[in-house]
This record gives C-alpha cells, structure tokens and sequence, in this order.
C-alpha cells in the first residue's frame, strides 16, 4: 500500500499540515450544535455563522434517538447527513454523540423495564433523561444496535472526526440504580471479585446481623431496608454501578474502535462528582472531556443553602479542570460544554461577567486543556432547558457573551496548537480516591464530614493561586511529586500504603489528616491502632477520636506553622508521637495541650497528621508552609483572586496569569516577558484587568 492511499482522519490531516507542532492533535474550538432541535432552513446560515465565528467543529446528535429510530429497527439518518454535508462545506467538523442517554418514547413504552429504580426502591418514569438502568441487556442491547448503525452510517463521511458516546453518565436524578436487573449484575460481579461465599462472608462480616449468604443469589443491594446495610456490602455497590456504566459505555467503544477507526473516542462529564470513577471511564477512551458550568455551579450551590460560598465555588471548579487534565496522567483534555450565557432549567444563572467567558475559555487551556466547546449555539425555544442561554438569543441575536467567545476562538488559534498540547507543570498532588468518598458517605462518622467537602477545601488551601496541583487516584506512583496531600484517607490499601511509604522513604512529604487508614478495602475497620498500615511512617498513634459537636476544640500552633489558633471544627484526632515532632496541639478540655499536628522524619522524607479539621484561614497557612518546606514555589507572587499556572513544551514555557476578581489587580514580573495575548512587552509591575487574561513567555 502506497503512503498516498492511507487515509488519514480529517483531525489528523490538519495537523499534518501544520508545521513545526508535531506532538499536536486537532484544533479543537466549537461548538454545540442542536440541527434536530433547527428548522432546517436555517442549517446553512448556522453553519455559515459558525465558520465566521472561527469555530471548527461541532458535537451533534447526542439527544436525537427518536429521529434516528424513530421506530424500533427503522432508522434514519438522512437528515443528520444532509446537516453534516452542509457543516462539512463550511470547514465545521463533526464530533457525533451516541443517543444512549435519551431513549425515545416507543422504546420505553415496549421495554418498560430499562428504567431505572431509585434508592428508595422506587421505579422512576420515561419523560425526562438520563433515566435508564446500566445494567438492562435490552437497554444495552438497544443502544448498542443505534450507535452501530450510526457509526455505519458515518464512518466514511468527510467531516465526521470523532465520537462522545452518551452524554454524563450517572448524572440523572437518581445517580446509581437499584433494580433486579442490577442485583443480579452486582451478584455477577461479586461472584468474580470473591471467588467463593466463604470469602464473600468473611470480608464483609455478615456474621453480623445473621447476614451469612449462603448463595450469591441471595445478596441484596442497598435499597431501605430495618437498618442500615453492611459497609462492606455498601461500597462495594457503588464499586459496581461505577463499573456497570463503564461497562456500559465499554460496548460502544469497542464497536466504535471496530468500525470506526480513524476517529476519536470520548465521552462528557462534570469532574467533580463521585458516582462513577472517571479513571476507569476515561481509561480506553482518546482524552477526558469535560463539561463547566460555573455560574450554574454557583447557582446549585445557593439552592443548596452553600450561598455565599464562592471560595468553595472557585476552588470546585479550578479543581475540577486539574482532575480533568490528571484522570488520564495529564494528557491534554477537552471541554465538550462551555458555559457561554446564562444557565440553568427552571432558574437561570446570572449572566456572566463581562470578560467572565472568555476568563473561563483560558482558565480550562491554562490548566490543560487543548480544546473547547461552547454549550450552546442557539438557544432553544422549546423543551427543558429554554432558559439555557447559548452564543445565539432565542431570537437568534447574539448573546452578550458572543464577541468575547469570538475573541477567545481567535486567541487561541493565534496562539497556535503547540501551547494547545503542551504539559502541565506540576510539583504537587492531591489524592481523590473513590472509595474513601463512597465508603465516607456510607459512614460519614460526623453527619457534616464529606469527602468531596474535604477535598475541595483542601484544594483551596495548597495553593491561593491554584497552580500545578494534580488531582490523582490512590494507585498512583508518587515520586514525581515533591509533595502530596491525602484528607481523609479513610479507606487504604496495602499497596497504597506501600507507595506512600515509599514516596516518604525516597524523600517526598506526606500530608495528610484525620480518619486515616481507618478502613481496609472490604470496608472492615483494621485491627490494628490508629492509622493503620500507615502508624510507622506517620510516627504516630492516634489515642482517640472525636467528633466535634458541642464541645468545642482548639489548636495552637508551634512557630513552625505559627499563626493565630484554629478552632476544630468536625474532629479532632488525639495524637500520640511516636517519634514525629510536635507542631501544634489542642487547646481545650480533656485534650488540651495534647499534640494535634505532628511531623515524623521517615527515611529522606516528612509525613505530616493534621489530627484536627482546622478553619479555612489556618488550613491554608498550614498547607501552604508544608509546601514551601517541601520546596514548592507559586510560578509567580500574585494578589488572592488570581491565577497562575505554567506548560511547557520541550525549553518553551508559558505562564497563564487569570484575574478571577471584578477589580484590576497588579503583578509583579521577576523578569522580562512578552504577553502573546497582545505582544506587549512587560517587564516590573503589570496590571491585570478584571476578568482579564495574560499569556506570558519569557
Ligand atoms: C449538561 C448536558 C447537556 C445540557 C447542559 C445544560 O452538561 O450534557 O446536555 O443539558 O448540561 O443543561
Ligand atoms: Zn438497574
């Protein structure tokens, strides 16, 4: 075969054809595109609007099941061609999604049982999305049969050039389903994970309670039942509707592979929520795909009585592109929706900031990104989500947001694909681990201890300016790591504890705090004293443990960390050293005076226990102070609102400078550099305009 007759995908052709970025992928700055929900008298207008805008692609079709199939085994596909040829003409590529997520009325009418049943035990009914069971064979079955043909239908069509199958898995009303099917599914599972009952019984304890299976078919799932289930019974579902859905999604990929091998695979979701593991969902697939929606984030926030809290807010979102970027070891991720106007279904979000979008645009490449998609081009008239603005008004009007999208899509390809690929610059890590946050929900052991809680405010703490910080799973290998932060390590592994032990032992710091190494892996509370596997390296015994109620709790601090004294406010865990250094203890009742910080020397390196749940303020001082011990530097010194993060390609670096804040705020430069935003030369103090943006290079 002659290299002329090797077809290459459309994305991989214009790379090809771009010289001097060779480890560049496709150009990846569109938009959302509903032609399903369009007269099609205005497709060509549309795409003509799009191709001036400067976008280059689009995703369309992840909801249009019913007009694909509008009959069980009758599809067509005619119109969705005839839209991809018109968005084709105008240079629009197409990334097509897989209808799953929306099955259509005849469907559901005929196959009553794909849907899903809540945690209550409740049956929830066809009419919105996102309602399905993960484990249905019809279901799977059905959808699987959809994207074939789909796939069939388009794997040979100039201008389609990748693929997001569903469309947010787990995230529906009910986000983990309870039904037979998925009974039997998880008793399956079981079977594999444990091999026998005998083993079954014994990680779970079901000695407890008269709980002992005498045959897998037996197991329950956890649906309300006299009394709580068994932990160990507990994660593990969870464990397994991650896995059903990954499983789920695993169909369409390898048919996706199959017959469609020239493109791109990928599927959406929203990073920080926790009912399925993004690790595993991303693992086969080409790159992360992310959805972020601030002002809606916000938003919920307030609905749900977290208002004011915006320090929460920005850190959830920061945080949220991190684990985008680190679910697949950093590779460069997308955002597949980008809010670009006000949000929301029954309630809209405020409109962005002047400059807030094309903040956001630049927010997701500074942390990693290589492309982004708006959600969504026009604004619907019709449906659930009327009031979800897009580039287009409803009267097709532009938005207020529309010329600095513009903008943003023009920077961008200006800036070019080389900083569009480049790697993140990280010295620091935060663990996210699925299993301590499913395993603490389960047993929360203070009613307001949340795992993800935690998290984020731990992120917010490592750094003010949210810079090179990799949100990672518990199976990582640490030593590319100066330091690593682990809150709640509540569930832990024999062979996480070894790589922490290492990472301490080869001279990285350790830090992490209460409930630590509480749990092992079948959710059993571990034989041993406090913190477990983790007590030698930690140089610490943990005497007791104490929720925080009403009896309140102090810290004072050694002049290591010296600052102001915390309060405790969930938990104090009462430490006794065992060699580690003392760097801060607790000021009240039974406990005062007795060690609540300490730092243990272990081989080259330091782990640190923060036994007690400090204030914002303090929690920042401390973690910021073990980072500079730790010899991690802010790229840049910046006011509290601003931004900073750095990639790099090969001896090129480009540091991201975003003012979050609706005021001018000033830097000062340690050296000369040009802004490739607008080519200035800056050098001293600059200023960096509300919302504004800088993209230095030295
Ligand atoms: C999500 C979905 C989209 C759309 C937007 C706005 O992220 O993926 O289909 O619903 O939110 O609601
Ligand atoms: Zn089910």
């Amino acid at each position: 075969m002659s290299a002329a007759s090797i077809r290459l995908p459309l994305w991989a052709q214009t790379v090809a054809s771009l010289a001097g970025a060779p480890a560049a992928g496709p150009l990846l700055l569109g938009v959302d595109y509903y032609p399903d929900q369009t007269p099609e008298a205005l497709w060509e207008e549309d795409a003509r609007m799009m191709a001036d805008f400067g976008f280059t692609n689009v995703r369309i079709a992840e909801f249009a099941w019913a007009l694909m199939e509008p009959a069980e085994g009758k599809f067509d596909f005619a119109w969705l061609r005839r839209s991809v040829d018109i968005l084709h003409k105008h240079n629009i590529a197409v990334i097509l999604g897989t209808p799953s997520a929306a099955p259509p009325p005849w469907l559901t009418a005929k196959y009553p049982d794909i849907v899903e049943v809540n945690e209550k035990g409740e049956r929830l009914h066809p009419g919105g999305r996102r309602f399905t069971c993960p484990t249905n064979q019809v279901y799977r079955r059905l959808s699987l049969i959809i994207a074939s043909e789909m796939a069939r239908t388009f794997t040979e069509t100039p201008g389609v050039i990748g693929w997001q199958i569903d469309n947010e898995f787990t995230l529906g009303s009910s986000q983990r389903c309870y039904c037979n099917y998925c009974q039997a599914g998880f008793q399956t599972w079981l079977r594999s994970r444990y091999g026998t009952l005998d083993n079954l019984n014994q990680s779970w304890g079901t000695v407890f309670w008269s709980q002992t299976y005498t045959d897998f078919s037996q197991i329950p799932v956890p649906l309300p039942s006299g009394g709580d289930p068994n932990p160990g019974l507990a994660l593990d579902y969870d464990r397994y509707q991650s896995y059903a859905n990954v499983s789920f999604q695993q169909e369409q990929l390898d048919m996706l592979r199959k017959t469609c091998p020239r493109h791109f695979v990928t599927t959406n979701n929203v990073g920080l929520v926790d009912t399925i593991n993004m690790r595993d969902l991303y693992e086969k697939l080409d790159f992360t795909a992310f959805d972020n929606y601030p002002g809606f984030f916000d938003m919920l926030m307030a609905q749900q009585g977290r208002m004011g809290s915006s320090a929460f807010v920005s850190s959830s979102i920061a945080l949220g592109h991190d684990l985008a970027r680190s679910v697949k070891g950093g590779k460069p991720f997308m955002i597949m929706e980008e809010q670009s106007g006000k949000a929301g279904q029954k309630t809209f979000s405020p409109q962005p900031e002047k400059g807030q979008a094309r903040l956001w645009t630049y927010q997701a490449i500074a942390h990693g990104a290589m492309g982004v998609n708006y959600f969504r081009w026009d604004t619907a008239t019709f449906g659930a989500e009327e009031y979800w603005h897009g580039i287009l008004n409803h009267d097709r009007s532009k938005s207020p947001a529309f010329d600095e999208i513009k903008q943003g899509v023009r920077e961008l390809k200006a800036l070019g694909r080389e900083v569009l690929y480049s790697n993140y610059v990280t010295d620091a890590a935060l663990v996210f681990d699925y299993d301590c946050s499913w395993a603490l929900a389960i047993q929360p052991g203070h009613f307001r201890l949340a795992y993800l809680d935690q998290i984020v405010s731990w992120y917010g703490a490592i750094s003010a300016s949210r810079s090179g910080i990799d949100v990672i799973g518990p199976e990582i290998d640490l030593s590319a790591y100066k330091i690593v932060f682990a809150p709640v390590a509540y569930v832990m592994s024999e062979k996480q504890a070894a790589r922490i032990r290492s990472f301490v032992q080869g001279g990285g710091m350790f830090v992490t705090n209460f409930r630590l190494g509480v749990k092992t892996e079948t959710s059993q509370i571990v034989r041993t004293p406090l913190p477990g596997l983790l007590r030698d390296v930690m140089g610490v015994t943990v005497e007791d443990y104490i929720p925080v109620y009403s009896a309140k709790n102090g810290m004072k601090f050694s002049p290591a960390l010296a600052g102001p004294d915390s309060e405790c406010v969930l938990w104090t865990d009462i430490l006794q050293p065992a060699g580690a250094e003392v760097l801060a203890s607790y000021t009240m009742g039974a406990h005062a005076g007795q060690p609540a910080i300490t730092m243990n020397s272990f081989g080259k390196g330091k782990a640190v226990y923060i036994g007690g749940d400090l204030n914002e303020a303090s929690l920042a001082r401390v973690l910021r102070t073990l980072s500079g011990m730790a010899g991690v530097k802010p790229p840049l010194e910046v006011p509290a609102g601003v931004e900073v993060t750095v990639r790099k390609a090969g001896n090129k670096q480009w540091i991201f400078v975003l003012n979050h804040g609706a005021s001018s705020q000033s830097v000062n430069l340690p050296a000369a550099f040009v802004d490739l935003l607008n080519g200035e030369k800056l050098t001293g103090k600059i200023d960096i305009g509300a919302y504004g943006v800088r993209v230095l290079q030295a």
